[in-house]
C-alpha cells in the first residue's frame, strides 16, 4: 500500500492505502475494530484513512472521545456529516435540516415528554406487548430468532408508548410496510453520497410522505374529536411546545420529530435487545439470578412489573449497561470539521472538509479502561461505580434514577456526549429492562450450536450475524 494523497503540515498520519480514491474501505469495513485497533497501536489515538476519498480522522481513547463529542459549533458539525442520510428519511424543519439551536429546542421537547409520569404508564404497555408477542412461542422447547423479535416487538412497544395506539393498530398492515421502505433508505452509502437515484431512495421518499401524512391525520383527527388524555409524544408535542421565539411546533414538524425518534429508538434498541439476550443464552446461570432479583424486589414473578420496580432491577440494568459496552449499536459518531483545528496536547492539526470520529467500541473493549474487557461481566458495573465515586462530577440523573456518567472523558459513552447527546436513554432502559423482565419469566435459553454470533459491520448498527436461539418455556 501507499499513499495516493499528500499528508497537509501536521495532519495526523495517514494510513497507506492500495485503491486510489477507495482507500481503506475495504479493509476497514471488514472488521473496523480490528482495523482501528491495528492503527491505533501503530500511530497512536489520532489517526486519517481516506474512505471513498474522505479524509476520516479517527479520534480514540477518552481524550480522542471528548475531542469529538465536546469540539465547538464553529469548529466541527454533525449536521453536515450526517444530513444526506437523515434530511431524506426524518424530512425537513427538524433535526440535522435546522440550525444547532433548534434542535436543541426540539431535544428538550422530546425530553420533556418522555417524563417519568409517562415512562411509569409505558411499563405495563411493554409488559402486556411483550407477554403478547412471547405467547407465540408456544412449543415446549424449539428454535428461535431473537434479533427478529425484538425488533418486531421494539416497534411494537415503541408505536404503542411513544407514536400512539392508532399507529400500534396500523402495524401489522400499512405501517409496516412504510415503516420498511423508509428504513431501506437509512443505509451507508446514503452517508456518503448524497441524492443517489437509487430504487430504495425512490421508495424511502414515498414512503417518507406517507408516513408524515399518516401521522399528521391522526392529530387533526384527535384534535377534531377533541383527544387530550394520551400519554404519548404525539399528544405532547401537538399540545405543548412552543420554540423560545413564542412560534408553536407545526404538525409537520411534530410529525417529523415523530419519524426521527422512530428511526434513531429502532435498531439501536433492538441490537441491544438481542444482543442482551444472546448474552445472556451463553451464560443460562444468569436467568436464575435475574429472576431472584425480581423476587427480591417484587415478592414474586407473578406480580406486574412497575416503573418503581423496574428502576431497582440492578442486575437487569447492569446487563443491558454491559450489553452496551462491549456491543455500542451506533460504531461511528462524526462530525465534519468546519475550519482547520488543531488537537489538544499534540501537534497535529485537522484539516478542514475532513470528518472526525469517534469509534466507541474501541474506548468500551480497552484494557486500559476495563479488565478482561472482552469478557461479559455485567458485576463490573458495580466495582466500576464503586471505583468511580470520586468523580460523582461525571453522575448525572437523567430522571430514571440511575446515575449514568455524561463527561464525554468518561471510556463509556454507548449514548454519547455533549449537545448531541441521546435523549432516548431513559426510555430504552426502561423498554428493554421491561423486556428481559418478562422474557426470563416465560423462559430460559441456550445458544443455538452453541456459538456466539459474529459481529455484522455492514450496516448503520453494529448486528449479530446470526441470532438463532434454543429456548424453553418455563411452567409457571
Ligand atoms: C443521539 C445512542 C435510543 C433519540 C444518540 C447518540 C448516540 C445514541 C450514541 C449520539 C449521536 C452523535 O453524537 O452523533 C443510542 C442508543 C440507544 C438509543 C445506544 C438505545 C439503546 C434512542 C431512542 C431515541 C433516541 C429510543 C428516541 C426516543 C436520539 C436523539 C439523539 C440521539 C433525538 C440526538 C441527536 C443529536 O442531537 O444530534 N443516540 N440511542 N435514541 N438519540 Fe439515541
Amino acid at each position: 500500500p501507499i499513499l495516493y494523497v499528500k499528508r497537509k503540515q501536521n495532519e495526523p498520519p495517514i494510513v497507506p492505502y492500495w485503491i486510489p480514491f477507495i482507500g481503506s474501505a475495504i479493509t476497514m469495513g471488514l472488521d473496523p475494530i480490528k482495523f482501528y485497533r491495528k492503527y491505533q497501536q501503530e500511530y497512536g489515538n489520532y489517526f486519517t484513512f481516506i474512505l471513498l476519498g474522505r479524509r476520516m480522522v479517527t479520534c480514540l481513547g477518552t481524550e480522542g472521545n471528548n475531542f469529538v463529542f465536546n469540539a465547538k459549533l464553529a469548529d466541527a458539525s454533525a449536521e453536515a456529516a450526517y444530513k444526506s442520510l437523515t434530511v431524506p428519511v426524518f424530512g425537513k424543519g427538524v433535526v440535522y435540516d435546522v440550525h444547532n439551536s433548534v434542535l436543541m429546542e426540539q431535544k428538550k421537547f422530546v425530553k420533556s415528554g418522555l417524563s417519568n409520569e409517562n415512562l411509569r404508564a409505558y411499563v405495563p404497555m411493554i409488559e402486556m406487548e411483550t407477554k403478547n408477542y412471547f405467547s407465540r412461542w408456544d412449543k415446549k422447547s424449539d428454535i428461535q430468532d431473537v434479533h427478529k423479535a425484538a425488533a418486531e416487538l421494539i416497534i411494537m412497544t415503541a408505536s404503542k408508548c411513544l407514536l400512539g395506539d392508532e399507529v400500534r393498530s396500523k402495524l401489522d398492515e400499512s405501517f409496516a410496510q412504510i415503516f420498511h421502505d423508509l428504513d431501506g433508505g437509512f443505509k451507508p452509502v446514503n452517508f456518503l453520497f448524497d441524492d443517489l437515484p437509487l430504487p430504495s431512495n425512490k421508495l424511502r421518499d414515498q414512503a417518507h410522505v406517507k408516513m408524515r401524512n399518516f401521522f399528521m391525520d391522526i392529530m387533526k383527527d384527535r384534535r377534531e374529536k377533541g383527544i387530550t388524555d394520551r400519554t404519548d409524544i404525539m399528544q405532547y408535542l401537538t399540545t405543548n411546545c412552543q420554540y423560545k421565539s413564542g412560534k408553536k411546533l407545526s404538525d409537520e414538524e411534530s410529525a417529523h420529530i415523530m419519524i426521527a425518534m422512530l428511526m434513531a429508538g429502532q435498531h439501536t434498541s433492538s441490537t441491544t435487545t438481542a444482543w442482551a439476550l444472546l448474552y445472556l443464552a451463553a451464560r443460562p446461570t444468569l436467568f436464575n439470578e435475574l429472576r431472584q432479583e425480581q423476587i427480591d424486589i417484587l415478592g414474586s414473578l407473578h406480580e406486574p412489573l412497575t416503573f418503581d420496580a423496574i428502576k431497582k432491577l440492578t442486575l437487569h440494568d447492569n446487563v443491558v449497561r454491559e450489553t452496551l459496552r462491549l456491543r455500542p449499536p451506533i460504531l461511528n459518531i462524526i462530525r465534519k470539521v468546519l475550519r482547520d483545528l488543531p488537537i489538544p496536547g499534540t501537534q497535529y492539526v485537522v484539516p478542514k472538509d475532513s470528518y472526525i470520529q469517534s469509534v466507541l467500541a474501541v474506548s468500551h473493549r480497552s484494557e486500559g479502561y476495563f479488565e478482561s474487557a472482552e469478557t461479559f461481566n455485567p458485576n463490573r458495573w458495580i466495582d466500576f461505580d464503586q471505583n468511580n465515586k470520586e468523580r460523582d462530577d461525571d453522575l448525572v440523573d437523567y430522571g430514571f434514577g440511575v446515575l449514568h456518567r455524561a463527561s464525554a472523558k468518561s471510556p463509556f459513552l454507548p449514548f454519547g456526549a455533549g449537545r448531541h447527546r441521546c435523549i432516548g436513554e431513559p426510555f430504552a432502559y426502561v423498554q428493554i429492562k421491561t423486556i428481559i423482565a418478562v422474557f426470563v419469566r416465560m423462559f430460559d435459553l441456550a445458544l443455538h450450536e452453541n456459538t456466539f454470533p459474529e459481529c455484522d459491520f455492514t450496516s448503520m448498527i453494529v448486528q449479530p450475524k446470526s441470532s438463532l436461539v434454543q429456548y424453553t418455556k418455563r411452567d409457571n
